[in-house]
């Protein structure tokens, strides 16, 4: 495995002594300063309160320019061009088929809370065809492109992009529960995007790493918006009913899988995927430790998610009587 210096220009570039610390530290560094720079409260808080707007307005949040030309694999740090390409196809394969979840979600939200529910896969007609496209959608939907091209320009092949299947809406007898559970597959599944593209900027420099703080803050704003407003749509839930939620999700015996999948299932799949066997223990490592350092400020921001401040951006919530306040 050949390390590449860091670039004097680099923004994650620190000060002497970093430069020549072992590369590990180096990776930990840089982890720590890109969560600090893009996970912060205050962005957090932002990406909430512009979500009442985004039901009235929807806008899609425009990229930055991108240099594809100066995209090259001696970008790479800390981590060889087959595993990085192969984290690539991972994600590329379970970005897709976007419009699959996004359907599956708004039909478990379009009861309860429409709004949302528009916000996450459009509008439908009685027939269930398509009219309009909904903004998480919209945003999402770039990211398979992006990530495809960054795999061509830095293997030199086309991928071979394998779409995994999207789990179907299931009714369920209590829809609330059903979309709790929903809920949390998706908030999980945006903090894994985040953790991972977070992950894969510690490990790039110059125009590849600018590529991925799209996606990264993309990622971002979607799980800040999905937990912010799960938090008010379930203002009963508590750390310990998430975490009983969870573990229950976590451990769901295989027949139950037919319904919602166990988040076991789908940690596995996702690291199968990103071809965890291939990793380095640095790089798995690394990924854990991304995973630590990007919850700490989402719990910090999590205990401001007080019901009177959630109130007042999406409007006074009564249990059984759902409106989304927009
Ligand atoms: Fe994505
Ligand atoms: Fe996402």
């Amino acid at each position: 495995m050949t390390y590449v210096p860091v670039p004097q220009d680099d923004p994650y570039y620190f000060d002497e002594e970093s430069a020549l610390a072992p590369h590990r530290l180096r990776i930990l560094k840089r982890i720590r300063c890109l969560r600090s720079h893009y996970v912060t409260e205050s962005s957090l808080r932002d990406r909430l309160e512009e979500l009442p707007t985004q039901f009235q307005q929807p806008t899609v949040r425009p990229w930055g320019a991108i240099a594809w030309s100066e995209v090259h694999p001696n970008q790479l740090m800390g981590i060889d061009t087959p595993t990085f390409c192969a984290v690539l196809l991972g994600a590329i394969n379970t970005e897709a088929p976007i419009r699959d979840y996004t359907q599956s979600s708004r039909q478990y939200l379009e009861r309860l809370y429409p709004a949302m529910a528009q916000y996450v896969g459009g509008e439908v007609d009685n027939a269930g065809n398509l009219l309009k496209v909904g903004l998480w959608e919209r945003e999402e939907k770039r990211h398979t492109p992006a990530l495809a091209k960054l795999y061509t320009l830095l293997s030199g092949q086309r991928p071979t992009i394998i779409p995994h299947k999207a789990r179907p809406y299931r009714p369920a007898v209590d829809p609330r529960e059903n979309l709790y559970r929903h809920g949390l597959h998706r908030v999980a599944t945006e903090y894994g995007a985040t953790c991972l593209y977070l992950w894969m900027m510690a490990h790039s420099t110059g125009a590849l790493q600018t590529v991925l703080a799209e996606l990264l803050i993309d990622e971002i704003n979607h799980m800040t918006k999905f937990w912010g407003f799960g938090m008010w749509a379930y203002p009963d839930s508590s750390a310990w009913t998430m975490g009983k939620t969870m573990s229950r999700a976590l451990w769901t015996k295989l027949r139950d899988r037919q319904t919602q999948g166990s988040l076991l299932h789908t940690l596995r799949r996702m690291m199968t995927e990103l071809a965890w066997q291939q990793w380095s223990p640095t790089n798995r490592m690394t990924l854990l430790y991304t995973f630590d350092q990007v919850i700490k400020p989402l719990w910090r921001w999590n205990q401001t998610l007080t019901p009177a401040y959630l109130d007042s951006l999406f409007g006074p919530h009564q249990t059984g009587i759902h409106q989304d306040g927009a």
